[in-house]
């Protein structure tokens, strides 16, 4: 049975129609991976599916609390479906002035009104399951850009949701320290959560996932396995994405002159190269 159903979802900013029409079933217990390029909605798509943005049209249920967005939703509807999630952002949103342990506990306490006892309790396990527990007393300045989106983690799931929202958790972090943050997500997985994961992370995705979304200016183009979406995808705009997520240079179709070669040859190099491919990217 779907944790979350997603159904003719809408969005717009002004003119710009940014989902057009999302419909996602995510099964309990179960990882969904979103890849598209930059702007393609993504992050609208969590942002909507917990409330933070409202949808003009559509509707969302999350473990049997459902949100009709034509109907016009209370604040209490929303409330209840924003509890059922958990949302890890790119970048660390973490509180300065507070250590790692006082902001996983900021949340059970001060928004679900839980004993200070139980909430260190807790959240001392999870910043344990984060591999942190020693660093409890630490400011987030004094921690990592990894350490700090595991604290970011472990401050989702002190509010217990029944739903994690992952925005791209590892884009903004030195590559050596991505793995760190992807393993306590495969973890996550393993421990039965469901997750829904935008992210740009192919390997992680191929295998952790049970399935993989890719969407294209608000809209879903291609979903499945995520060996087939991923590494055999059918459609075109799929195919293309994905070649220069694996490639970023497999579109700049002018030939490559290094300073070294040029030299080599004893000739000046170009400013501009002949044809139309030049200059990075090489795409309109
Ligand atoms: N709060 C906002 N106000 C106006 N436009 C927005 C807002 N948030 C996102 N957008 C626009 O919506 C589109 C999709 O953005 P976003 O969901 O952030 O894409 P992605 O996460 O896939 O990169 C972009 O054109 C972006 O400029
Ligand atoms: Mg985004």
């Amino acid at each position: 049975m779907a944790l979350l159903e997603i159904r003719e979802l809408h969005k717009s900013f002004g003119d710009n129609q940014v989902l057009r029409g999302i419909q996602l079933d995510v099964p309990a217990g179960s990882v969904t991976v979103i890849v598209g390029p930059s702007g393609c909605g993504k992050t609208t798509l969590l942002r909507c599916v917990n409330g933070l943005e409202k949808p003009e049209s559509g509707r969302v249920t999350i473990d049997s609390t459902s949100v009709d967005w034509v109907s016009k939703p209370s604040k209490q509807e929303i409330h209840e479906l924003r509890a059922k999630t958990g949302f890890v952002f790119q970048a660390h949103h973490l509180f300065p002035h507070r250590t790692a342990l006082e902001n996983v506990i900021e949340g059970p306490i001060y928004g679900q009104g839980k004993s200070r006892e139980w909430a260190v309790g807790y959240g001392m396990e999870l910043l344990e399951q984060v591999g942190l527990a020693d660093r409890a007393g630490a400011f987030p300045h004094e921690l990592s850009g990894g350490q700090q989106q595991r604290v970011g983690i472990a401050r989702a799931l002190a509010l217990q949701p029944k739903l994690l929202l992952f925005d791209e958790p590892t884009s903004a972090l030195d590559p050596e320290i991505v793995g760190d943050v992807l393993q306590v997500m495969r973890n996550l997985a393993r421990q039965g959560w469901t997750m829904v994961v935008v992210t740009h992370e192919i390997h992680f995705a191929t295998q952790v996932a049970n399935q993989a979304v890719f969407m294209d200016q608000g809209q879903i183009v291609e979903q499945g396995d995520p060996q087939q979406v991923l590494l055999n995808p059918k459609q075109p705009r799929t195919q293309e994405f994905l070649r220069r997520v694996l490639d970023p240079l497999a579109d700049s179709d002018a030939p490559f002159v290094s300073p070294t070669e040029t030299s080599a040859v004893d000739a000046p190099a170009p400013l501009i190269s002949s044809g139309e491919g030049h200059g990075v990217g090489g795409h309109a």
